[in-house]
Order: C-alpha cells, then sequence, then structure tokens
C-alpha cells in the first residue's frame, strides 16, 4: 500500500510516520512527500529517510485550480492507495478532494468540531477550556469538517501558555497520525455514505 504524504513546513508528524516505516509498522509504504514550500524541513526529513521529495511551489501557478492540477498530476505518479496531510498548509478545490474522497486524511490540532481553523491553541486558551488536543479526519470539501478518526486530548495547565499547549498536542498528534494512517494501510478504516467507520463499525 503506498501513501503520498503533503507537507508545507516542519514535518514532525511526517517524521512520527517514517519512523514507523523504519520499524515496519506502517503497513505501507510512504512513496512520496511532496511540499508546496521549497524550505519545508520536512522535504530534508524524507530525502534522509530516501524518500522522493518534490517541491510544487504554489506561487509559481496562476489560481488554486492550476495549482491542484498540478499537484494531482505529481500525486499520480505515485499511485498512491492514502493521501496524508501532514501540516499542509493550503485550502484544496472540490476537484482535489472529490478525487481523493474517503482517501486521504488530515490532522488538526484540537479537539473537533471544536477551534476549526487556524490559531487553535490560542482560541482554546482564550476560551479557558479544560481540555484540548488533536484530531485526525477523513478530508471532504468542509474544512476541517470530515469525519474524525481517532482524537486525542490533554488536560490544559492552570499555567499553559500557547507554546506549551502547542508542545504537548504535538507529541500528541505523533502517537495518533500513525495510529490512524496503520487502520486504513490495514482496510480497517473506511469512509462509507454515513461517515468513518472501524471494522465496519461507526465510528
Ligand atoms: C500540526 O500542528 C498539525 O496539526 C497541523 O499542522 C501542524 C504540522 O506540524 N495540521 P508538523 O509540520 O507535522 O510538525
Amino acid at each position: 500500500r503506498r501513501v503520498v504524504v503533503l507537507i508545507s513546513g516542519s514535518g514532525s508528524n511526517l517524521q512520527a510516520l517514517i519512523d514507523e516505516q523504519t520499524h515496519d509498522r506502517l503497513g505501507g509504504e510512504i512513496v512520496a512527500v511532496i511540499s508546496n514550500e521549497p524550505e519545508a524541513y520536512g522535504l530534508q526529513r524524507a530525502r534522509d529517510a530516501g524518500i522522493d521529495a518534490v517541491v510544487l511551489p504554489h506561487r509559481e501557478y496562476e489560481s488554486r485550480d492550476a495549482y491542484d492540477g498540478a499537484l494531482i498530476k505529481v500525486i499520480e505518479r505515485h499511485e498512491p492507495d492514502l493521501i496524508v496531510l501532514a501540516g499542509f498548509m493550503r485550502i484544496l478545490t472540490p476537484r482535489f478532494v472529490q478525487r481523493y474522497f474517503g482517501r486521504m486524511l488530515n490532522i488538526h490540532p484540537s479537539l473537533l468540531p471544536a477551534y476549526q481553523g487556524l490559531n487553535t491553541h490560542a482560541r482554546a486558551l482564550a476560551d479557558g477550556v479544560a481540555e484540548h488536543g488533536c484530531s485526525v479526519h477523513f478530508v471532504t470539501e468542509e474544512l476541517d469538517g470530515g469525519p474524525v478518526v481517532v482524537q486525542a486530548e490533554v488536560a490544559v495547565a492552570a499555567d499553559e501558555t500557547e507554546e506549551s499547549l502547542k508542545a504537548k498536542v504535538h507529541a500528541r498528534e505523533h502517537l495518533i497520525y500513525p495510529i490512524a494512517v496503520k487502520w486504513f494501510l490495514e482496510g480497517r478504516l473506511k469512509l462509507e455514505a454515513e461517515g468513518a467507520t472501524f471494522d465496519g463499525m461507526p465510528l
């Protein structure tokens, strides 16, 4: 089973997936990493692991649709079973989302449906919530709105800062994303008309 990972930045979630692959625990192979940002550190992580690292800068395309068309072409060359968004900071067109419907996962730093969008940690802190966390979900046309697959919670401490909260959540992301990817690659996780299922049971 073949996986293509899309990134824009540090790629620490990508690293968590690479680490599983290195130990033969991913249930598939990351065949390419694609970044829209030429300077993304995750590209180096891919190269260090011997994975094809591709830069596709969005600034070189005149429209979102042109970019997504180019992205599809690069992705298709690698014949993936699964697309993993790991800090890919681009809004995808409906055409792109439809093409990979049921075959694309994202990780988001909040307990969805709470705090969709950006600056999740600052907003959670400002609200004074006791619990925060991260979610893996299938990607649908609704931004950060697709069916949730797995979540991890963290307790928000009294003296929590945005940085400390972000670090806590990030550590949890690195635990749950490889699990969700493995479930998918093992054929246990599916997106059905009614939503996500695990071993045939609604999630
Ligand atoms: C993570 O916080 C993830 O939830 C969000 O983007 C960030 C990516 O971090 N979608 P990294 O590049 O994997 O370190």
